[in-house]
């Protein structure tokens, strides 16, 4: 039988055939548009989903007997509102997680509502990307199309929904809307009041692994499924990048260098951060996580390699680049704002320390060092919880240079180890579908009989101690500059 994992990600979609000891045997990534329609907003068309995913599941199972696949997990970009009204039309474009247009609704919730009632309702605090701050700014600002709202979704949700035609979401995704009571795992009534939504327009709540129904009889024939496909509930694209690289259980740590690059530290118990600064979610195992997010990571290096430097020849660039720890130039890899741990829409992207020589592989360098800084900036605050961390696993476009592999290892003083698929939260899709499916009894069970370590980096002490100065010195940049950036806004 086949298993069907789909990433819906910020560029693209990305969808994977695999069996059930996790063989990928089919791939597609499909493309769509992400739009910028005023500086720092960030949307994208549902439709341009449905589209990309009805193409790639066509192109997918090309040359496969469609009557095969036995199930479907659907993962993707957390946060994101889609609204439907009563016909079930979408109603505004979807305003995505890296979105920063309500620092005046997460100012509202933190400082009017209080951090402590968030909190003690939700786990977390509000910050500018989550879904709660957007349909308070929708109220505001777009009354007619918020009243007309009868069903709000997140991105991965609604290509659920257009499968199967049921109104569902999982306990991973639903923690990064601030309506969730995380602990709980039930929606907070609180919540819903605050923001002037009725909890009829939220979806019913799942684990991830349970399956939310078949794919619709017109659909099935449409793709040559037999009508029976399950559809599960999915998880966040963290979460299930986390169960794509085994991150299940008690202490494991993943790191994902994709447009976003996340912390995240799976447990069996309940934990909250008292100071809010990491995301306290559930996790698609069933347990929970601790995670910070960068608004930037590997956009950070694309953006330096596409849009500056004009060249897509990434390894290239970064052949020679070797004086590692000795840098004197550092990069502020805020340039889409930054949530963790500064919770700033308004924080810029900065180069500083240039000199005379500074070399364009200097820059180069900061730019992947100034990432690794940020990653750092979430593992303190998870250390200083008395967490303690001596590995991670990697996953993300990123995490394919083993250059920008070997600066995490030693900037985060962690055994950095690569999975043999590096396909995160795909796969991890695929691994709820074969668990919804019977193949395995437990997400664990399935995650750690499918997911094998491919390669590690070891932290080399001479590295981390230069690299620990360096990080030091790099503590001092925000801090500093913050006054700059509340007056260049
Ligand atoms: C997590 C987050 C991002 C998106 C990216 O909180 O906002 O990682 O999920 O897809």
């Amino acid at each position: 039988m086949y298993y069907i994992g789909i990433d819906l990600g910020t560029s693209a979609v990305k969808l994977l055939m695999t069996l059930k000891d996790g063989t990928i045997v089919g791939s597609v990534t499909k493309e769509y548009p992400l739009y910028f329609p005023h500086p720092g907003w960030s949307e994208q068309k549902p439709e341009d989903w449905v589209d990309a995913v009805w193409k790639g599941l066509k192109e997918l199972l090309k040359g496969f007997d469609a009557g095969e696949v036995a199930g479907i997990g659907v993962g993707g970009q957390m946060h994101g509102l889609v609204v439907l009204d009563e016909e079930d039309r979408v109603i505004r474009p979807a305003i995505l997680w890296n979105d920063g247009r309500t620092q005046k609704e997460t100012d509202y919730l933190n400082q009017v509502i209080g951090k402590d009632v968030l909190s003690e309702e939700t786990a977390n605090i509000a910050f500018a990307g989550f879904t709660a701050p957007k349909i308070l700014w929708m109220k505001e600002n777009e009354p007619e199309n918020f009243a007309k709202i009868r069903k709000i979704m997140l991105p991965k949700d609604y290509i659920a929904y257009r499968l199967t035609g049921v109104f569902s979401t999982d306990y991973s995704d639903a923690s990064g809307m601030l309506l969730l009571d995380v602990r709980q795992k039930k929606w907070s009534r609180k919540m819903c009041e605050i923001c002037g939504i009725d909890e009829a327009v939220l979806p019913k709540l799942y684990e991830s692994d349970a399956v939310t129904g078949p794919v619709k009889p017109e659909l099935a024939r449409e793709f040559g499924f037999t009508d029976c496909v399950k559809v599960c509930a999915g998880a966040g694209d963290n979460a299930a990048a986390a169960v794509g690289t085994g991150v299940v259980g008690e202490g494991g740590c993943n790191i994902s260098l994709g447009t976003s690059g996340t912390v995240f530290i799976s447990s069996k118990e309940f934990k909250v951060d008292e100071n809010n600064a990491l995301h306290s979610f559930d996790h698609a195992d069933g347990g929970f996580h601790l995670m910070g997010c960068m608004l930037s990571a590997a956009s950070c290096n694309k953006w330096w390699m596409e849009e500056i430097l004009k060249t897509d020849q990434y390894a290239k660039e970064q052949e020679s680049i070797s004086k590692l720890g000795e840098n004197h130039i550092f990069f502020l890899p805020y340039l889409m704002g930054e949530r963790s741990p500064h919770n700033n829409p308004d924080a810029r992207g900065t180069f500083i320390g240039l000199s005379m020589d500074s070399t364009r592989e200097d820059m180069t360098q900061a730019v992947l060092e100034g990432v690794a800084f940020g990653l750092r900036d979430s593992v303190e605050i998870a250390r200083s919880l008395g967490i303690s961390l001596t590995k991670t696993r990697i996953c993300g476009g990123g995490a394919k240079s083993p250059l920008w592999r070997k600066i995490v290892c030693n900037v985060l003083n962690l055994e950095v180890e690569r999975v043999a698929s590096e396909e995160g939260p795909g796969l991890g899709a695929a691994i709820l579908a074969m668990v919804a499916c019977g193949e395995y009894s437990s997400v664990e069970e399935a995650a750690k009989a499918v997911v094998k370590v491919k390669d590690s980096e070891k932290p080399d002490p001479r590295l981390v101690s230069k690299y620990e100065e360096k990080y030091q010195q790099f503590k001092m940049i925000y801090p500093a500059c913050k006054p700059i950036f509340d007056k260049i806004k």
